[in-house]
Parts: structure tokens; C-alpha cells; sequence
């Protein structure tokens, strides 16, 4: 216990340092009590924080920088492009494989800046908003080099048919690494609204530190949005390779308006605004009431944006159709609380959200994010939510999105934590080729393409190289889990499963911090402060 006590005593005053430079020490003591107070079974949610973020580092492609801290990935993929003449070294690779797939790695960066801005100071607060924006920045430096003309997206490096044809390590790969564009004459709508979303929603963590780059997201944003509004069209359609791994199945309209919504948020700029109220309702913003909220599917985070409109001064023009965006999230918000007519998320036994059998942890991190936004909305404008089942304070609607996370990390009846590396109970054998074959800095020997087959993919032995951070699949609809390596459905990780968790990891810690103070606030510890 005193050791365990005294390693985080060392992370927060590593922390500390950090937060120096924003002057907020007196959330820092937040943090001193915490360590002091925390118990046996509270879940530590600082250390959870730091270890989602290095999970982005392992998926990094490129050439890695000095500070790169997971020391068995190497430069990878370093001629991406280089056959169509543009410069494509650099972004992420997706998941257990090494594709660059445009859509989800927008996705990823479009939630860890969402999660930048919503808790930006309890981040900063815990030391790791460098980390948080290194994370951001990997993606958004390649969607600038991606961009290459204002209509003009490079879509996805890499093919999932070839790619998953062999086990490789990143720094072996053998597989085609062909680039895929979208143009004026190959439009990609979906994909063109979510990257501009990413850039704007990046465009504001940086605004403060780096605003110069973020000028620049921002430019990007813009266009982007306007080439995917003026050439509509799915992605899927115009780069064919997508359809069977991250075909657009929602379509497009989504995405423009969620682009909207961010363009909307990131500039001020009314027209922005006007694009959300005047599709609202033939692009289907007001019309879908939907239980998911993922790479695919964007309407519930536009619909719970759009509701924070509501509470602003210059807005009451547009209550209305704000009020409809409004009920249709609170529907999303309800089906997740379970206290819709009918129409509910399913839950495991465990009380775990289950939307469907394949990487279910990413429907559940995107929807303990809503539903914590959602609860902080109605906390801060003092109000409840009406579902049809009852009214519910946001007291409640916190535990349950904490208990979303908490069952993630370790509370549920494997007593298994599904973020890698965290606690001792966690999977073994992530389906990841990079962490399941020695690592190439240990190894330089080539693994070729069916070798990594042969002599690693089946072993029963434990990854020799642990995925920090990663979010896998996660357990089946009875709580069950098998931690092999083919069992991709659940031991599996991508890096839009980890990414809403940061914000929320930061939420919680700084919540654990507040409550725990106000426990022992007649200590005599407090006192002496
Ligand atoms: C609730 O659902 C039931 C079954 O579908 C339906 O009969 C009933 O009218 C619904 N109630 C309301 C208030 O919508
Ligand atoms: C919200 O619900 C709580 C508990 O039922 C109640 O005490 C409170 O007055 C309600 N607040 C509003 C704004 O309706
Ligand atoms: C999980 O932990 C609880 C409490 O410590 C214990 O009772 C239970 O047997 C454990 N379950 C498994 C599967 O290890």
C-alpha cells in the first residue's frame, strides 16, 4: 500500500511540474488528497489516463520522433505516397493491422479534441495535456499532408485484403501500400465532413498554445467542408477497397452536418449555423433517433452539440428546430439509461451497453462520453431529463457513464481490465500484429509475410510486447471474454475505442479528487493546508 501510495505521490508531482505553467495549483492539491485518501478499491484513474494516451503512440506510422516513449515501435511506413508522388509518412495505423483508414483516424482525432476541449482543465490539471496534444497532432499533421488540394483527400494507405493477408511487424511490412484518393470526379462527402470536423475540433485545443497551426486546421476545415458539400457522394463509392472494413453505412449527411456543427463552434461564423438549422431536418438531424454513436453514425454527438446551443443568449431565434436536435438526443441519452419506450441499448448481465457482438467497448466509451457531456449540460443549467420511463437528475447519469468505465476497467465479473496494461488482470494476446511479434528494436531479423503466421499469430504465449492503453473488443453479451489472439472480435483494439475515454479518464480523476476533499474536509490533514 505505502509503495503503491508512493509511485503515484512521484506521477503527481511529475504532473505538478506541468501544471506549473498554467498556474493552477490549487487543483493540484485535489490530487495530493487523492493519493493520500485513495482506497483500496477506487480505480486509478490517473494512471488509466497516462496509459490511453500512450496507446497512441504504438500506433503511430511514420518515423517516430526523439520522445517517442514506447520504445518497441520503430520507423514504419515510411515511403506511404511515395508511388502516387505525395508525402503520406505519418498518421495511424487503425488497429491490429496497418492500414491508414481515413474515416475512423478522423474519428479518433475529432474525439480526443472533443475530449481536449470538454476537460481541458482537468487535464492540464493532471499533467498530460502535452501528451493529449502530441496525440491530436500526430493525426492532424497528416490530414494537412492528406489534403493536397482543396478537393483533393487522400482517403486510405494500405488495403485491408492485402494487409490482412499477412502477420507482419509494422517495420517489415511487405504489403502494398497504394494510396486512395477523393476528388471532384470521386467524391466522399462522409469523408471529407468527418476530417473537417477533426481539423476544426483541433483547431481549438491549439488555439491558445499554437495558434498559428491552428489558423491552419482551421483553413483545412473549411475547405473540406466545402469541397464534401459542393461534390456529395459517399466514400465508399469512390474508393472501392473501403467497402468490406469501413463502408459508410449511415451515408453522408451526418458527417456534413457534424462538420457544421464544428466549423460552427470553432469560428462563430453564422453561415456555419445556418447549415445546421436548415438541413436539420432533410439530413436527417432532427429525424434519426439512433442508439449508436460511432465512426459511422454521427447523429447523436451533432444532436447533443446542437442542445448546448440552446442555453446561449443569441440563439432564441432558432429554439425551434434547436428543440428538436434536443429531443433526439435526449432519446439517445435515454436509450443508454434505459428508460425509453421500448426502444433501449442491451445490456450484459453485468450491466455493460451491448450494441453488437464486434468491438462492442467502442459503442460503450462513445456513449459514457455523451452521457457525461449530457450530465455536466444539465448540472451546469440546473436541470433534469425527462425520459419517457421517468425523470432523472445528472447525478445519476454521471454514475452510470462512471460505471460504464469503471466495469472497462476491471469492475465486472472476469474481473478483467479491457484497457491493456492497466491492473494486473488484462488480455494477453491482443490481436495486434506489432505487439505479438518480438519487437524489431530487440529483433532487427526480417519477418516476412506468412512467417509472422507461422512462428508468432498462433502462439499460446503472452503478446511479448504489451499495447498500453489499447481498448480491446471486449467480453461477449454474457460478460465472457477469451483472450486469444484469433478472437478478434474481442481482443482487438482500434484507436477509436481508447480515444473519448481520455477526456473521461480526466473527468473522473478530477470528480474522485473533488469527492474525496469534501469527505475529509474536516481532517486534520486539509487543515494543515
Ligand atoms: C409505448 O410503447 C407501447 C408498445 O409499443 C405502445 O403501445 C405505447 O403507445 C407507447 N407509449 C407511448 C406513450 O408512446
Ligand atoms: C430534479 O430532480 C430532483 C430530484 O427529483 C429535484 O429535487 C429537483 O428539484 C429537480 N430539478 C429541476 C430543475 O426540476
Ligand atoms: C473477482 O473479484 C471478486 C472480489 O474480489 C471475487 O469475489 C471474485 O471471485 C473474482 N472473480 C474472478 C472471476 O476472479
Amino acid at each position: 500500500m505505502e509503495e503503491k501510495n508512493r509511485k503515484k505521490q512521484v506521477q503527481y508531482h511529475s504532473g505538478a511540474s506541468k501544471i506549473s505553467n498554467f498556474g493552477q495549483w490549487s487543483t493540484i492539491l485535489f490530487y495530493i488528497f487523492m493519493t493520500i485518501f485513495t482506497t483500496a478499491n477506487a480505480f486509478d484513474y490517473m494512471d488509466a489516463l497516462s496509459k490511453s494516451l500512450l496507446y497512441f503512440e504504438s500506433q503511430r506510422s511514420g518515423r517516430l520522433p526523439h520522445n517517442q516513449r514506447v520504445t518497441w515501435r520503430d520507423h514504419s511506413g515510411l515511403t506511404d505516397g511515395l508511388e502516387q508522388g505525395v508525402d503520406l509518412v505519418g498518421g495511424y495505423y487503425d488497429a491490429g493491422d496497418h492500414v491508414k483508414f481515413g474515416l475512423p483516424m478522423a474519428f479518433t482525432v475529432t474525439m480526443l479534441s472533443w475530449g481536449a476541449i470538454e476537460f481541458r482543465r482537468e487535464i492540464v490539471a493532471a499533467g498530460e495535456m502535452e501528451h493529449a496534444m502530441e496525440a491530436i497532432k500526430w493525426g492532424t499533421d497528416y490530414f494537412i499532408k492528406a489534403h493536397t488540394s482543396p478537393n483533393v483527400l487522400w482517403a486510405e494507405v494500405g488495403d485491408g485484403d492485402t494487409d490482412h493477408y499477412c502477420w507482419q511487424r509494422p517495420e517489415d511490412m511487405t504489403t502494398s501500400r497504394q494510396a486512395y484518393k477523393i476528388d471532384e470526379n470521386n467524391p466522399g462527402s462522409d469523408l471529407a465532413g468527418e476530417t473537417a470536423a477533426a481539423m476544426a475540433a483541433a483547431s481549438l485545443v491549439f488555439r491558445t498554445t499554437n495558434p498559428h497551426y491552428s489558423h491552419l486546421l482551421l483553413h483545412h476545415a473549411q475547405q473540406l467542408f466545402e469541397f464534401g458539400d459542393m461534390y456529395r457522394g459517399k466514400y465508399d463509392g469512390s474508393v472501392g477497397v473501403v467497402k468490406s472494413y469501413y463502408a459508410s453505412v449511415s451515408g453522408y449527411m451526418d458527417e456534413l452536418l457534424w462538420a457544421a456543427v464544428w466549423l460552427y463552434k470553432a469560428t462563430d461564423n453564422e453561415e456555419y449555423l445556418e447549415y445546421v438549422l436548415n438541413k436539420a431536418h432533410i439530413f436527417g438531424g432532427t429525424g434519426w433517433a439512433i442508439t449508436e454513436f460511432s465512426w459511422d453514425v454521427k447523429y447523436a454527438g451533432l444532436q447533443l452539440m446542437a442542445s448546448k446551443l440552446l442555453v446561449e443568449e443569441k440563439q432564441q431565434q432558432h429554439t425551434q428546430i434547436l428543440e428538436q436536435y434536443r429531443s433526439k438526443a435526449e432519446y439517445y441519452i435515454c436509450s443508454c439509461l434505459n428508460k425509453n419506450n421500448g426502444s433501449n441499448v442491451e445490456r450484459t448481465p453485468a450491466g455493460l451497453l451491448y450494441v453488437r457482438q464486434w468491438n462492442n467497448m467502442q459503442y460503450v466509451s462513445t456513449a459514457a462520453f455523451l452521457l457525461t457531456l449530457y450530465s455536466d449540460f444539465l448540472k451546469s443549467t440546473n436541470q433534469n431529463l425527462t425520459c419517457h420511463e421517468g425523470t432523472i437528475g445528472h447525478e445519476e447519469i454521471f454514475s452510470f457513464a462512471k460505471s460504464q468505465v469503471d466495469y472497462i476497467l476491471g469492475s465486472n465479473p472476469l474481473n478483467m481490465s479491457y484497457l491493456v496494461g492497466y491492473g494486473s488482470n488484462y488480455p494477453r494476446r491482443v490481436h495486434h500484429r506489432g505487439a505479438s511479434i518480438v519487437s524489431y528494436r530487440e529483433n532487427k531479423g526480417f519477418i516476412g509475410c506468412t512467417q509472422g503466421y507461422d512462428n508468432w499469430y498462433g502462439r499460446e504465449e503472452a503478446n511479448p510486447n504489451v499495447l498500453v492503453g489499447a481498448l480491446v473488443g471486449g467480453p461477449n453479451s454474457d460478460d465472457d471474454f477469451m483472450d486469444q489472439r484469433d478472437n478478434y472480435v474481442q481482443t482487438e483494439a482500434c484507436t477509436y475505442n481508447t480515444a473519448p475515454l481520455v477526456g473521461l479518464f480526466a473527468k473522473f480523476l478530477d470528480s474522485e479528487g473533488k469527492k474525496l476533499l469534501e469527505e475529509n474536509q474536516n481532517s486534520h490533514l486539509v487543515a494543515s493546508y
